[in-house]
């Protein structure tokens, strides 16, 4: 430990920072970790940046942040996604500054140079006064590579990064499972998000994301709640020796994460029953199960409630029962998280306005506790006399992990996740994959 307040990360290498068991404070605090974060890692893979059904018409558009760079995702005429670096090419200016919209073309309001939506610069004002070498193909909008999986959209500015299929690896599969609960596999994600300011860094929002060793503590409260309405509720089991239980967590390599709430359930009935109380929701089960057969209805009411998976894909897409959470990193102590809520089109009405009631539980009565504790971790991290944050839970245990090729397999509050994708962190930072 060092006795000076100086950080040391100045002088520490990447592969310094990250041990097999823990990494050092400084991956979490310090500005210069951020800046090459944002070029060696966010820029480097892929990264999830919206989804299709938010731009479903051609001609619609939303600006997003991509590796810390303003883009725009939009849908050209002929119906293709592209993602454009919000950057005039004559002097820098963003050329589009609204969130969501329509449009055929982007026109800078700085000089007037004007863009079609597929990014070509199709005009700019009084053309005379730049000479016959001046051609407008050489200027368009820069544009990421992009491609999609059920409509999730991701880009990267890597020209050398593998294919999608490639990065996601065993992820891809756990999102085909994920998906596959909506009719068809159609996912819709709803326009309205609800946007979380946290003070803190964006990894301490991953760490937690396949952590189920924090529910019983930092959840306490929403535990109490659901236990008043029964035992065995949503969540309960995390409380009761849960490495004895046959939940698990999964590390599935290049970053990606995965924990399985699944198995604490009974099958088809239970997956409702379980849940937490909710606005509405005797009344529509009520009219669900008058409406139709019993294994229709059971199947439409486990539909409302969260899926019992949580799963990641590095670095910024968190799914979190049926919804899912993106992280934009702002500064070394700043994220915004930003939870969406999905639907699918295939549901009847009554069962859809159930689960958005149930979307609307999570977010408003557990993530507040999660905020805290990610803000207090920061502040924490700020001591410099303590270097070392610890990831060894389950280290000393081997003989309970399971590993078949890429994938990772342990109780479920044991620590693979984050002690996996830090090792891959390393490896981009160390600029080695
Ligand atoms: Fe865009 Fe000048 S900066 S037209
Ligand atoms: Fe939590």
């Amino acid at each position: 430990m060092t006795t000076s307040a100086e950080p040391p990360a100045a002088t520490m290498s990447y592969d310094d920072m990250v041990r097999p068991d823990a990494v050092h404070r400084a991956v979490y605090t310090d500005p210069a970790v951020f800046v090459d974060e944002m070029t060696r890692v966010f820029a480097r893979v892929w990264v999830f940046i919206a989804h299709e059904s938010e731009i479903p018409e051609p001609h619609d558009y939303v600006t997003r942040d991509l590796a810390g760079r303003p883009v725009i995702i939009t849908r050209t005429r002929t119906g293709e996604v592209r993602v454009l670096l919000n950057r005039c090419r004559h002097r820098g200016a963003t050329v589009c500054r609204e969130p969501a919209g329509k449009a055929r073309r982007f026109t800078c309001p700085y000089h007037g140079w004007a863009y079609d939506n597929s990014g070509e610069l199709t005009g700019v004002p009084w053309p005379d006064a730049y000479g016959e070498d001046f051609k407008k193909a050489d200027y368009p909008l820069l544009g990421a590579r992009v491609e999609t999986r059920h409509g999730f959209i991701f880009a990267t500015l890597n020209p050398d990064a593998p294919g999608l299929s490639e990065y996601l690896g065993a992820a891809e599969e756990k999102l085909d499972m994920w998906v596959s609960r909506f009719p068809e596999s159609k996912v819709a994600v709803r326009h309205g998000r609800q946007r979380m300011l946290c003070r803190a860094n964006w990894k301490l929002v991953l760490d937690n994301s396949i952590d189920g060793y924090h529910p019983a503590f930092s959840h306490r409260a929403l535990l109490h709640v659901a236990a008043r309405h029964g035992d065995g509720r949503d969540m309960g089991y995390f409380a009761e020796a849960p490495d004895d239980s046959p939940l698990y967590v999964q590390y599935l390599g290049n970053g990606h994460g995965f924990l399985d709430q699944r198995p604490a359930y009974s099958g088809a009935g239970s997956y409702f029953e379980r849940q937490r109380p909710a606005p509405g929701r005797e009344h529509v089960a009520e009219r669900v199960r008058g409406e139709y057969p019993d294994e229709q209805a059971t199947e439409y009411l486990d539909l409302s409630v969260g899926a019992q998976m949580n799963f990641t894909i590095f670095p910024n897409l968190l799914f979190v029962g049926n919804q899912i959470q993106v992280l934009e990193p702002k500064a070394v102590d700043e994220t915004v998280l930003s939870w969406y809520a999905t639907s699918s089109d295939g549901l009847p009405d009554p069962v859809t306005a159930l689960r958005m009631r149930h979307q609307e539980d999570f977010p408003n009565f557990g993530e507040p506790d999660d905020l805290a504790n990610f803000a207090e971790c920061q502040r924490g991290l700020g001591i410099p006399e303590i270097e070392w944050v610890l990831m060894n839970r389950g280290f000393g245990a081997m003989d309970r992990v399971k590993v078949d090729g890429d994938i990772v397999t342990a109780p479920v509050t044991h620590e693979i996740s984050p002690r996996g994708y830090f090792e891959f962190w390393r490896k981009l930072m160390s600029q080695e994959v």
